[in-house]
């Protein structure tokens, strides 16, 4: 059982049930009607979001607990979508798979994420389109969502290295206000970051 199991153990949504604010606000970034990827969807949020508007969505997560949340939210809502309850370390990244991948507070140790990040861009199609947002390190501390280990969070410069295929069309590292869920709730330091795998890429 992961410790995110035990988070989303009870029926209450621990993020909610509306989407990431950012990724409700960058929408119309993502190639309509186009595959997407979720690195770390949880209970299902965004993918639900996603799947209404269109999008074919396959989300992966190492809790099947939040998974199992997810699909019970797409029936409620009418939609679906396909979830592959896997760890990060493990997944294998199919080459110019999707039309867009998004990681939404989905904090991985930075080996980790670099090497993720790798995949992401080599995942992409040509056109494809990277969405993510995270806490920074400037969010240690502040009580209001996060992880508590500062190795987890990136800034827009360590994603601008980890990220060099693709051409950046928003990069912010901003303060505002979360207010998802229980878990997330508050002023917050975060980064976020949209890219673009350039045709003619492959
Ligand atoms: C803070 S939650 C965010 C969930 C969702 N993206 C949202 O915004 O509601 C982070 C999610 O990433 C998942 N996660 C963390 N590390 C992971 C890994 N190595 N492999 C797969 N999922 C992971 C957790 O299980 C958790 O559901």
């Amino acid at each position: 059982m992961t410790k995110f199991d035990q988070r989303y153990g009870s029926e209450i949504f621990f993020y909610g049930t509306e989407p990431n604010t950012f990724l409700a606000a960058f929408v119309d970034r993502l190639p309509a009607g186009g595959t997407v990827l979720s690195l770390g969807e949880g209970e299902g949020r965004n993918a639900v979001y996603l799947a209404e508007r269109g999008f074919r969505v396959h989300a992966l997560d190492e809790s099947a607990v939040g998974l199992a949340k997810a699909h019970r939210l797409a029936t409620t809502r009418g939609v679906s979508m396909t979830t592959e309850c896997v760890d990060l370390a493990h997944y294998a990244f199919a080459p110019a798979r999707w039309d867009a991948i998004i990681s939404i507070w989905c904090h991985l140790p930075s080996q980790l994420r670099t090497r993720v990040h790798a995949d992401v861009v080599r995942s992409l199609r040509p056109g494809g389109v990277y969405l993510l947002e995270a806490y920074t390190p400037a969010q240690i501390g502040r009580g209001t969502g996060g992880p508590s280990d500062p190795d987890f969070m990136p800034t827009a410069g360590m994603l601008a290295a980890e990220l060099t295929g693709l051409n950046p069309l928003h990069v912010l590292e901003t303060e505002r206000e979360v207010s998802e869920g229980s878990g997330h709730r508050g002023h917050s330091a975060v980064v976020q970051w949209i890219g673009l795998r350039a045709e003619g890429a492959l």
